[in-house]
């Protein structure tokens, strides 16, 4: 029987950047994690995986859009699907050795099979039972299921079939116009799929900024996307080379279906609690599958605490690695904190979409003052140059006092840009402080430039 200070479960972002905080800050951590490899779904089967073929299937439509009009005549690429499995699987590969390296070089012992709490300070991972001051569950999720659909991670698939296809399908229905589906819709539609995203709500993107999301979906529909809202799924049937996916029509209950080679469900995700035995134990759980904790991560049982996907709050990697970090600081007995009203939000299709801080719907709400900033990168040499004209910023800030309340874009970079407000939203900033900060030329961020100035006496290129 081994002692550690902390044993955490799971060693997704979550897990393994508390992990690695705790040794950073003294403590003797234990990792337990049953897949093969470190980094968790994101890293796995998630995030990582997801990119590499968002990226792959991007430089394809440049290729095939906009090469000849930059003067590159090179005959359009012809896709080699197995080898661009093989560089998203290089690029997992890295990742996960990478943070193997990380537990080496912090000394962190990975305790290599599925953990479960059998008591208060105990951790059991297959016969051995490890000794702990304090547990952290970091488990994450796992996709939900939706009544009527069976995944075989085959023909209907989640987010992890997704990424293994054994070819590219010819069609394709989503369920789901969230994160998720518009993601692999797209990389699949940029691949030469036609693809139907059904929706329940009457909008994709269910709480981001509604402007935003209608000049998304437009944006999608112009890429070859084809979008049923307001559709209730009510079942997929086995049929010939693929699925048929049935929905009823919310507005009218008429009935629709459609075909495909392969059905993805994307309706959200639920918390991976299973095995760890917290019934038992008596950590009490919400409702929707969620750990209880208070302020500071900690569950009904004294010296278990939870972090990530598998509490409330918005399912991203991020937000779980801040929670490891704040929580492994409130371990070595510092202040740990995380300000949960400046987590940024980001789908990485192109053009990419960010937001971070309140939508003007919340705003209204609340029966907040406020102001908009807008300005649309066809305003922004630099975006037009790279044929990425199309979106917007959208600034939101207090009438008042002009302190910012949020921002939501979508147009080039935008997964990067939004960070210069998360950050001015750190500070307190005022729009006008954004609006005085030198931003070079000629780049994508003097779009949120334009925008800050559009908060006040106006945008210069607008
Ligand atoms: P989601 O919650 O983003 O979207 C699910 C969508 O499915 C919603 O629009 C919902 O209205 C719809 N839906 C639910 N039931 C339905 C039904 N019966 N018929 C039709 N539509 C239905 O969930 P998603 O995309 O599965 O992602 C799961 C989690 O993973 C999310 O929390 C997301 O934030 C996270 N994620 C984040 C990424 C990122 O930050 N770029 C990438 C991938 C996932």
């Amino acid at each position: 029987m081994a002692g550690f200070d902390v044993i955490i479960l799971g060693a997704g972002p979550g897990g393994y950047i508390c992990a690695i905080r705790c040794a950073q800050l003294g403590l003797k951590v234990a990792v337990v994690e049953g897949r093969e490899t470190l980094g968790g779904t994101c890293l796995n089967v998630g995030c990582i995986p997801s990119k590499a073929l968002l990226h792959a299937s991007h430089m394809l439509h440049e290729a095939q859009e906009n090469f000849a009009k930059m003067g590159l005549m090179t005959a359009s690429p012809k896709v080699d699907w197995a080898k661009m499995q093989g560089y998203k699987d290089d690029v997992v590969g890295q990742n996960t050795k990478g943070i193997e390296f990380l537990f080496k070089k912090n000394k962190i012992t990975w305790l290599k099979g599925w953990g479960s709490i059998p008591a208060p300070g105990q951790v059991r991972v297959g016969q051995e039972v490890h000794q702990a001051k304090s547990i952290v569950i970091a488990t994450g999720s796992e996709p939900a299921s939706l009544p009527g659909v069976t995944v075989d991670e085959r023909v209907v698939v989640t987010s992890t079939g997704a990424l293994t296809l054994g070819k590219i399908p010819k069609t394709m229905v989503v369920i789901g116009a969230g994160v998720i589906g518009l993601e692999m819709g797209s990389v699949y539609a940029r691949l030469g799929a036609q693809v139907t995203v059904v929706e329940y709500l009457d909008a994709i993107t269910p709480g981001m900024d509604a402007e935003i999301a209608r000049a998304f979906q437009r944006i999608l529909t112009k890429q070859g996307l084809t979008f049923v809202l307001g559709a209730a799924v009510q079942g997929v049937d086995p049929a010939k080379g693929g699925a048929t996916v049935r929905w009823t029509l919310k507005k009218d209950g008429s009935a629709g279906s459609q075909k495909a080679e392969v059905v993805l469900l994307a309706t959200g995700r639920k918390p991976y609690t299973a095995g760890l035995g917290l019934e038992a134990l008596g950590v009490d759980v919400l409702p929707r599958g969620q750990v209880k904790t208070d302020g500071h991560f900690a569950t009904t049982v004294p010296g278990i605490y939870a972090i990530g996907d598998a509490i409330p709050g918005p399912m991203l990697a991020h937000k779980a690695g801040d929670e490891g970090m704040a929580l492994a600081e409130i371990l070595a007995g510092k202040a740990g904190h995380v300000n949960y009203g400046v987590i940024p939000g980001v789908i990485y299709t192109t053009p990419e979409v960010a937001n971070v801080g309140k939508t003007e719907d919340q705003l209204k709400a609340e029966g907040r003052a406020y102001k908009v900033g807008k300005f649309s990168f066809m305003g922004n040499a630099r975006a037009k140059s790279v044929f990425q004209g199309e979106g917007f910023v959208k600034l939101l800030a207090d009438r008042d006092t002009d302190r910012i309340l949020g921002c939501h874009l979508i147009g080039p970079a935008a997964g990067d840009l939004i960070h210069e407000v998360c950050v001015a939203m750190e500070f307190g900033a005022s729009a006008q402080d954004l609006a005085l900060t030198c931003h070079a030329h000629p780049t994508f961020s003097e779009a949120m430039h334009e925008a800050a100035l559009a908060c006040g006496d106006g945008a210069i290129h607008a």
